[in-house]
């Protein structure tokens, strides 16, 4: 990540899903919606739920003890959460996450950036090892979705599920397999209404009324945000395939944010790469926010997709709007996931 060769090292790798399914069927008997039209216009075919009282934060603690284990550590200078959905809007759900996984005293806070915050949560994790305030991180992309869902809103009910999937970084050497580079972030403010939660903020609790009850729930432009997620999501590999000193061409995987098969197909073909190039576990587990990246890492990872060696972009796009990317050349690490994904 800098001049002087130290940097940020992958190596460890966790995943959690709750053990809830909820499949395209059972929905279409609650919303006016089939297994066919979401199948079609997403590649969705279920999605994992919380349980009555579950919040992210548990499934951070079950995805970050996962890939403390894979690492082999028992320590971190930091932990970060990158989440939309916190268990309270204050404190931050970080400090919490890190006490129950035996991390008291830790650097810990939480990163919203919607489903580009895993990414941002890397590329702030490793800035702080590279510069050498800390050894290590362990970074978690947390979300439950499922909790910000209006009841009845067939457009988004489809889509998301809850999940959680972590990373663990040491420092290391940028000449390292699980060195992180390239890293490439931004974001236009100026479209901050396609995607959104309106009420709950200052905004909305300063003018001193009540919220409107539609105005709790998120709400997200898909047409819209559809063609600028496959044009951010390109550029931003291809920007983070040439920091890294790669040609597109020779990034062996890229490993998208899981918003919809066809965003993945379109940026595939945008970028000129065959399809195959993009791991994708979005029948399974539908969009899962902040955790898609590192839940599509580890099943890639588990089914031998991703291989030791591989040049490897992991990229995102959501809310803000955001965007970013980063590469690796993937180590030699272990996926440490739930017994009940991805095949159940
Ligand atoms: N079942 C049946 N019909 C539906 C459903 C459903 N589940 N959802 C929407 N429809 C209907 C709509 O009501 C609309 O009907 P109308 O034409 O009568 O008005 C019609 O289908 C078409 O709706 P669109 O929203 O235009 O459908 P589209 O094909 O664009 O698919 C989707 C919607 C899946 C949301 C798509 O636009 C998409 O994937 N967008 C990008 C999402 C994304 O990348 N988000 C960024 C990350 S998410 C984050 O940051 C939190």
């Amino acid at each position: 990540m800098n001049d002087i060769g130290r940097a940020a090292v992958v190596t460890g790798l966790g995943a959690w899903v709750p053990p809830t399914v909820l499949t395209n069927e059972e929905l279409a008997g609650r919303l006016d919606t089939s297994d066919e039209w979401i199948r079609s216009r997403t590649g969705i075919r279920r999605r994992h739920v919380i349980a009555p009282g579950e919040a992210t934060g548990d499934l951070a603690v079950e995805a970050g003890k996962r890939a403390l284990k894979s690492a082999g550590a028992s320590s971190a200078d930091v932990v970060v959460v990158a989440t939309s959905t916190p268990d309270h809007p204050c404190p931050a759900t970080a400090p919490d996450v890190a006490d129950r996984l035996g991390l008291t005293g830790a650097a810990a806070f939480d990163i919203a950036a919607v489903c580009t915050g895993f990414v941002y949560a890397l590329g702030t994790a490793a800035g702080l090892i590279a510069s050498g305030f800390a050894q290590s991180a362990l970074v978690i992309g947390a979300d439950t979705f499922s909790t910000i869902l209006a009841p009845g809103d067939r457009t988004t009910r489809a889509i998301f599920g809850d999940g959680a999937g972590a990373v663990y970084l040491r420092a290391g050497s940028a000449a390292e397999p699980g060195a992180l580079m390239g890293l490439h972030l931004g974001s236009d403010g100026s479209r901050r209404d396609l995607i959104e939660v309106r009420a709950g903020g200052s905004r909305q609790r300063s003018t001193g009324l009540p919220a409107e009850e539609a105005d709790t729930y998120f709400t997200m432009a898909g047409r819209a945000v559809f063609s600028q997620a496959v044009r951010n999501m390109a550029a931003s590999v291809r920007s983070t395939a040439r920091l890294a000193g790669w040609d597109t061409e020779d990034v062996d995987r890229v490993v998208l944010h899981q918003a919809n098969a066809r965003i993945l197909a379109a940026v595939a073909d945008q970028i000129d790469l065959p399809a195959d190039r993009f791991p994708s576990n979005i029948d399974r587990v539908g969009n899962t926010v902040a955790a898609s990246i590192p839940l599509a890492l580890a099943d890639a990872c588990a089914a031998g997709d991703v291989r030791p060696g591989q040049r490897v972009v992991l990229g995102g796009f959501g809310g803000g709007l955001t965007w970013g990317s980063v590469a690796l050349v993937w180590p030699d690490v272990p996926a440490v996931g739930p017994d009940h994904a991805p095949g159940s």
